[in-house]
């Protein structure tokens, strides 16, 4: 049995008490969890916790607000108290892929359709985003999904070495100012945890349609001693990744997309 999700989120349109401050920071964000003003998190480790995403206003559409209230139960995974196996999420069990930053989650639901022998834990701070996929994958009856709600890098502090097959992180917030650079989710220090969370022989891979980003996220991943980069730089997109409207966008306004693909050693 999944455990059962031991807070309450606000759901934006259900008959709930709201989270959400006037400005529309902490817009769906789980209670525990609410991004404060100044971009730190709640808690002791959170308050060293550079925040690596934009609050954003979002509709919650009906179907996306009811499978918050039915599904997240059941689905959900408390970002401060997962299990150190995400795998145990699922019956029977099975290797596990996260995905940070689903956004809308249309690329989790084709990868876990693609590839049922895979469990797929898909984290975004973005409720109304967590809300549609839980809808598309009760429409598609999809059992290897599990999805939180809350800060990719603090779930990832409390998970076992060696206890993920993949990490992916497509499309993370550009934040293309050079003063908010330092809010970019790829960093040296995300970089090692990811590797240290892979079996040997995992992957963690990365898309970005920003060209310094890109370039970053290389050296990056080139300095990690755990991963090594087979292709040697970016690689053409995989035919298994979606193509998500966020990429789609930026392909028309002339931003191509890079991907970056590392092995844990
Ligand atoms: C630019 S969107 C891309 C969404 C999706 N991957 C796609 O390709 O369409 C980036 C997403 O990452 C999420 N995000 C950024 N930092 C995060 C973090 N530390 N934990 C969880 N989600 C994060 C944002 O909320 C946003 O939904």
């Amino acid at each position: 049995m999944p455990p059962a999700y031991p807070w309450r989120v606000t759901v934006p349109g259900a008959d709930q008490p709201s989270a959400v401050r006037a400005d529309g920071v902490g817009e769906g964000v789980g209670e525990r969890t609410p991004p404060r003003p100044g971009g730190e998190q709640r808690g002791p480790a959170a308050d060293r916790r550079i925040r690596t995403f934009h609050p954003r206003r979002s509709r919650t559409t009906p179907s996306a607000a009811s499978a918050l209230t039915r599904l997240l139960p059941a689905w959900g995974v408390d970002a401060e108290e997962p299990p150190a196996h995400l795998s145990d999420l699922f019956d029977p069990p099975r290797p596990v892929v996260l995905e940070i930053g689903s956004g809308m989650g249309e690329a989790t639901l084709q990868m876990a359709a693609a590839d049922p022998g895979h469990g797929i834990v898909a984290v975004d701070v973005h409720t109304p985003g967590i809300g549609a996929l839980l809808a598309g994958a009760e429409r598609a009856g999809l059992a290897n999904v599990r999805v939180c709600v809350g800060d990719a890098v603090e779930l990832m502090d409390h998970l076992a070495p060696a206890s993920l097959v993949g990490i992916r992180a497509f499309f993370p917030d550009p934040w293309p100012k050079v003063r908010h650079h330092k809010r970019r989710l790829v960093q040296p220090a995300f970089v090692h945890r990811a590797a240290t969370l892979l079996v040997p022989g995992g992957t963690l891979h990365l898309a970005t349609d920003i060209p310094d980003y890109a370039e970053r996220m290389l050296a990056v991943c080139a300095a990690e001693a755990l991963l090594v980069n087979r292709s040697g730089g970016f690689v053409p997109r995989p035919d298994w990744r979606p193509v998500t409207g966020y990429e789609r966008r930026g392909l028309v306004a002339g931003r191509p997309s890079v991907d970056l693909i590392l092995e844990r050693r």
